[in-house]
């Protein structure tokens, strides 16, 4: 057996070998350095890539994540990639793209370990702490949808010092779950076979065909949540409990005067902590 070396450079070669798609990273162009790969892929778009074009780099400067956050992207150890989508749909619904390819990302880590959960709508946990998020970007207009990014960050093989301090205690790796170095190429093709089989599928059969499978990983349901909802442009606080996803991906949340709320976007807490019983 070959030994993995955290510190191997990427290569399209050692990529392709582990895809077993048709059109993501098809086309895949490999950066040693990016301000981030959403804003490369965005640019390609505006340029006319097809559908399932892939940029992935080894390290991003200015790497970021939601509600204006940054993400921690340091060299030669995790994944940091973005698609170019252009899926046949309304703005509205697009919301429903971050959860299906959370659970395309879910499955793939679950190659490497059984343990992560999703924190509804783009945090992938293990134990409580954060291995991966997805920034999703996109252009509409009166015409509808003309471009998605999608922008998948995974912590592979960082180690707790490649973590700013703030959000060290936060934060974890597959490395530091596993106590073995991921094969990188191995995990970004793996996670390309996942996000289009699950994205096909969305196209297909619209995202309740998707919800069962996605509430399975759920760490939120049955517990109690705050809310930061940010519906029609201004933010609201809803307390609650989360009864899990609607069909057409909302977070379900009761309140406790009985009113169930449909959350399309937000930042969620849970109420008694951001703890390992998160798992
Ligand atoms: C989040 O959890 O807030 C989303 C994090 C998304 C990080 C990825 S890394 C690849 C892509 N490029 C970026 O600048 N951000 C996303």
């Amino acid at each position: 057996m070959t030994a993995v070396s955290m510190h191997a450079p990427l290569t399209v070669a050692d990529i392709e070998k582990h895809l077993a798609t048709r059109r993501f990273g098809r086309r895949l162009e490999l950066f040693e350095e990016l301000d981030s790969t959403n804003t490369t892929a965005r640019e390609l778009a505006v340029a006319g890539a097809d559908e399932g074009t892939t940029i992935i780099t080894e390290s991003q400067r200015r790497g970021r994540g939601r509600l204006g956050r940054s993400w921690a992207s340091p060299a030669h150890r995790n994944l940091y990639l973005s698609l170019v989508l252009r899926p046949s749909c309304s703005p509205a619904v697009l919301p429903q793209l971050t959860l299906v390819l959370g659970l395309a990302a879910a499955e793939a880590v679950r190659e490497w370990t059984a343990d992560v959960k999703i924190k509804w709508p783009n945090d992938l946990l293990i134990a409580g702490r954060k291995l991966a998020g997805i920034l999703t970007e996109s252009v509409a207009d009166d015409a509808g949808v003309q471009f998605v990014i999608p922008g998948i960050g995974v912590n592979l093989n960082s180690e707790p010092d490649d973590f700013p301090p703030d959000v060290r205690s936060l934060a974890t790796s597959l490395r530091m779950v596993t106590g073995h170095v991921v094969d990188r190429p191995g995990f970004a093709g793996r996670l390309l076979n996942h996000c289009e089989a699950r994205y096909d599928e969305w196209q297909r059969d619209g995202f309740h065909a998707l919800a069962p499978a996605w509430e399975t990983y759920s760490c939120l349901t049955g517990r109690a949540i705050v809310v930061q909802s940010q519906e029609r442009g201004h933010r609201e606080r809803i307390a609650g409990t989360a009864m899990g996803l609607a069909d057409d991906g909302t977070l379900r949340v009761r309140a406790a005067n009985g009113a169930e709320h449909h959350i399309v976007a937000g930042d969620v807490s849970v109420v008694d902590g951001y703890d390992r019983s998160l798992t």
